[in-house]
């Protein structure tokens, strides 16, 4: 139906009539013309005007097979034939959700070996939240409730999700739930190099310690934090800001929540950002490359000193959705595990990577507006800046970003702007010749963006 009807449809003025988007200005979206996209395969996207576009982005950090697996297709097919929904309220459970939670625990770091199922980040987030207050108030600290996450944190856009992290603008819009106090982030490209980037790791570590004492260990729940901050500007902290958050939190009685949205399957060369940091939480909150955003699934990984507390001594937690451990989600879940595992995905990101980063310091490390090319696996960042050797960011933050933000779109590439830092995390099955592609795109929409800077705005 669609079909037929597409090349009659005006989608643009439809668009802006009726429907409102996540994360839009709606003004400035009207101004223009929004993008319709009809189609994918393998790293590349269509849109309705005819462009093939490069995917740097995996769509928001999700699509780690890649557009059109069949497999995908297949998997909910049969499940939504078999059984298309049941909840896992009552005392019911179905075997795809049962085979995934099976699955998560074998494949997650040791100790966690429960999984709580919702269906997008921001839920598995909210739940991981309630757990720990829940677990706290169960020993008998009902007083334990504070969140501690960072400046530049995403968590998700619940209310609770939105408290927790470290955007200002959402908790200028409500996301100001009481309970969650934000400290720095390991942003040591950002924070001017004036330590060695090891004792950095570690003063930024001491903020949290340093929070700790300042509001009481006895007031405080949790600690959040995604292994890397991907929505911040793939801010990547140094090694020795993990192992002292470990200690930090172990010493004095706090659970540690890795938000692990973003890096869960594959995406920083192991199966978990857990791995690649040497981070020992208590919950992994994991979405997005789970389906590879085929369909909405999240699962919280629960370990075991909590996952024993509410089985045995919290009695009903009165927390769940309508579509938790959804069969068809869950079916489709165990498929794009089979293509991680059997494509060897994890491992191909970690190579991949180092490809990438070492092509994007042969094209761009001339470039005097490029302050710092960074990544882990195959998520990165590339920081623009108004002075090189200085680190001096632009005087307007974002302006310069979104300039380059519009170049890439231009050339045919999806690459996001946090401020002016452009990121990338492609799927995890891009080819070398891809790799290639992406980084001739990206060198020129740098190239453009310089040239544009250099006659626009003022250093
Ligand atoms: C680290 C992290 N946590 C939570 C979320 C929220 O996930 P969702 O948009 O599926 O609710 C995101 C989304 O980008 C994220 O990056």
């Amino acid at each position: 139906m669609l079909d037929e009807i597409s090349g009659l449809v005006d989608w643009q003025k439809l668009d802006a009539a009726h429907h409102l988007h996540p994360f839009t200005d709606h003004k400035a979206l009207h101004a223009g013309r929004v993008r319709v996209i009809t189609g994918g395969d393998g790293v590349f996207l269509y849109d309705s005007d005819g462009h093939k576009i490069l995917d740097g982005m995996a769509g928001l950090w999700c699509v780690a097979a890649g557009y059109s697996r069949r497999e995908l297709v297949d998997a909910a097919t049969t499940q939504m034939l078999k059984l298309p929904y049941y909840n896992t309220f009552f005392k019911t459970t179905n075997q795809p959700a049962v085979a995934l939670a099976q699955r998560l625990a074998h494949l997650a770091p040791p100790g966690l070996n429960h999984v709580f199922f919702a269906c997008s980040g921001s839920e598995a987030v909210d739940t991981a939240l309630r757990m720990a207050r829940v677990y706290w108030q169960t020993k008998g600290k009902p007083e334990k409730k504070i969140v501690i996450g960072r400046e530049y944190g995403y968590h998700g856009s619940t209310t609770l999700g939105a408290s927790a992290g470290g955007m200002a603008d959402m908790h200028r819009q409500a996301g100001d739930a009481p309970n969650f106090v934000q400290v720095m982030p390991p942003y040591w490209f950002g924070f001017g190099g004036q330590m060695s980037e090891a004792e950095f790791g570690i003063y930024a570590a001491k903020q949290v310690e340093d929070k700790i004492k300042e509001l009481g260990a006895n007031n405080i729940a949790a600690f959040i934090g995604e292994p890397l901050q991907g929505a911040g500007g793939v801010i990547i902290p140094p090694e020795t800001y993990w192992p002292e958050i470990n200690r930090i939190c172990k010493q004095h009685d706090i659970l540690l929540i890795a938000d692990e949205v973003i890096t869960g399957y594959g995406r920083t060369g192991n199966m978990f950002g857990s791995d690649t940091f040497g981070i020992e939480p208590d919950m992994i909150t994991t979405a997005k490359a789970l389906t590879s955003g085929y369909i909405p699934l999240s699962a919280l990984l629960v370990g075991d000193r909590v996952a024993a507390t509410f089985i045995n001594e919290v009695g009903e937690f009165y927390h769940g959705f309508t579509y938790s451990g959804h069969p068809v989600a869950c079916a489709v879940a165990l498929a794009n595990l089979d293509i991680i595992e059997r494509e060897g995905l994890v491992a191909r990101a970690g190579r991949m990577g180092v490809l990438l980063r070492d092509k994007l310091h042969d094209a761009l490390d001339d470039n005097p507006m490029v302050g710092e090319i960074r990544g882990v696996g195959l998520i990165g960042a590339i920081e623009l800046v108004a002075e090189k050797r200085t680190r001096r960011f632009f005087d307007k933050r974002g302006r310069v970003g979104q300039m380059c933000r519009d170049f890439c779109f231009g050339n045919d590439l999806i690459m996001r702007a946090v401020r002016d830092t452009m990121v990338f995390s492609p799927p995890l099955i891009i080819s070398e010749l891809e790799i290639d592609l992406l980084v001739a795109r990206v060198a020129l929409s740098i190239e453009q963006t310089y040239e544009k800077v250099k006659k626009e705005v003022r250093f």
